[in-house]
């Protein structure tokens, strides 16, 4: 059993802890913005192919006190480098926390960095380029006090990245957060789902990719692990097998987005075809209130601008009273959530809310407000 930790948006430790577990973690534990649990290699693959509401997947290779750049040299040359790296290999190296001393991530990196290659230059008489976009090795250093956790990061490239979306609306939510959403409204493919501020398209589209069973992974190239001395080709190649072979091709409930904005449903339609779910989901250009609720009963999730980004408070205060409005006009029945940065904006609804739930919208404090309409 190997110990890994996963990189998650604070605020989403719980959501992404059960994920795990689902997934088969072993001794799963939420901590600040991540995760740590255990398994097997063959369980970091599948979380890295799996996984929805994850940032990263960390596997740490020492942990060391590092008060000051002198120390943090001396415990990263410390390590046996040649167990991970040959000065063929690239690499590159991510700085996440801080120290009195230790307070410039680039700095910090600079340290590791030399420790490794002059580490290298002892032995070999040569050294590893640094990349610092497409390395063969992702290193990563967190500090916390005076203490560093030094890992490998087996995803590379943030998971949130799924590869599906070149296209963006405006302010497009991150594909981990609209699938922790997901799971915070307790939305499941039996239920009909519907946003009618969908921008891009993520919230359905998450919404499909789960439905589907479709390994959000799948659309991604590479992951870091792929270029590890210890990479088992075969076993990631029978999972993905595995994952093309679960996917399903029908719906079980609607799931539709519309936007007033028509180039942006365009948009969304694209991101859509691009993983395969343009022909169950329905996206269509519509202002929000033309709406009308397409069954007896589902969820509503949208993520209307909140000033922040787009448009300004005043501007914004009639649209959410009109989502209010609307909610409880047509669809009595249906459990609705609004994501917003702004609470006099929140208020505006008009509607009591059953519970707020505090999530962080990349560096946006914002809350999911729930509306249950009868
Ligand atoms: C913050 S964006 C939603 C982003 C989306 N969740 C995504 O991930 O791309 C808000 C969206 O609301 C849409 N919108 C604003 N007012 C609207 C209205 N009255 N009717 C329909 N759509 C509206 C905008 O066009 C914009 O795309």
């Amino acid at each position: 059993m190997t110990q890994y930790f996963a990189t998650v948006a604070k605020g989403l430790e719980f959501i992404a802890a059960q994920e795990l577990e689902r997934l088969g973690a072993h001794d799963v534990r939420p901590d600040f913005a991540g995760v740590h649990f255990t398994g097997s290699r063959k369980l970091l693959y599948r979380v890295n192919l799996w996984g929805r509401t994850l940032f990263r997947v960390l596997v740490p290779i020492a942990e060391f006190p590092c008060a000051n750049a002198q120390q943090l040299y001396q415990e990263v040359q410390n390590i046996d480098w040649t167990e991970y790296l040959s000065p063929l290999n690239t690499f590159a190296v991510n700085c996440t926390g801080k120290n009195e001393a230790l307070n410039h991530s680039h700095f910090t990196a600079l340290q590791v960095k030399n420790a490794i290659i002059d580490q290298q230059r002892l032995e070999f008489g040569e050294r590893s380029n640094i990349d610092i976009d497409h390395p063969d090795l992702w290193i990563n250093l967190h500090i916390h006090e005076n203490q560093a956790i030094l890992s490998l990061d087996s995803s590379g490239t943030s998971l949130h990245r799924r590869g599906y979306r070149p296209a963006v609306g405006l302010a497009p939510l991150k594909e981990s957060l609209a699938a922790a959403l997901l799971d915070m409204a307790e939305w499941n493919p039996n239920l009909p789902f519907l946003d009618p501020l969908c921008g891009s398209g993520t919230l359905p589209i998450e919404a499909s990719l789960k439905a589907l069973n479709i390994a959000p992974g799948l659309f991604r190239e590479s992951f870091g692990f792929m270029k590890w001395k210890d990479f088992d080709a075969k076993l990631w190649d029978s999972l993905k097998q595995e994952a093309l072979e679960a996917q399903l091709t029908t719906l079980s409930a609607p799931i539709l987005g519309s936007d007033q904005d028509g180039d942006i449903v365009n948009q969304a339609y694209e991101n859509a075809q691009r993983c395969g779910v343009s022909e169950q989901i329905q996206l269509q250009q519509l202002e929000l209130s033309q709406i009308e609720p397409p069954t007896s009963h589902g969820i509503i999730i949208c993520n209307p601008p909140y000033g922040e980004r787009l448009g300004n408070i005043e501007e914004l205060a009639p649209l959410y009273k009109q989502l209010g409005d609307i909610f409880k006009q047509r669809f009595k029945g249906w459990t609705a959530y609004i994501l917003t940065g702004n609470k006099t904006l929140g208020k505006q609804v008009g509607l009591r809310t059953s519970r707020r739930i505090a999530v962080n919208n990349g560096a946006l404090p914002c809350t999911l407000l729930k509306y249950e309409l009868y």
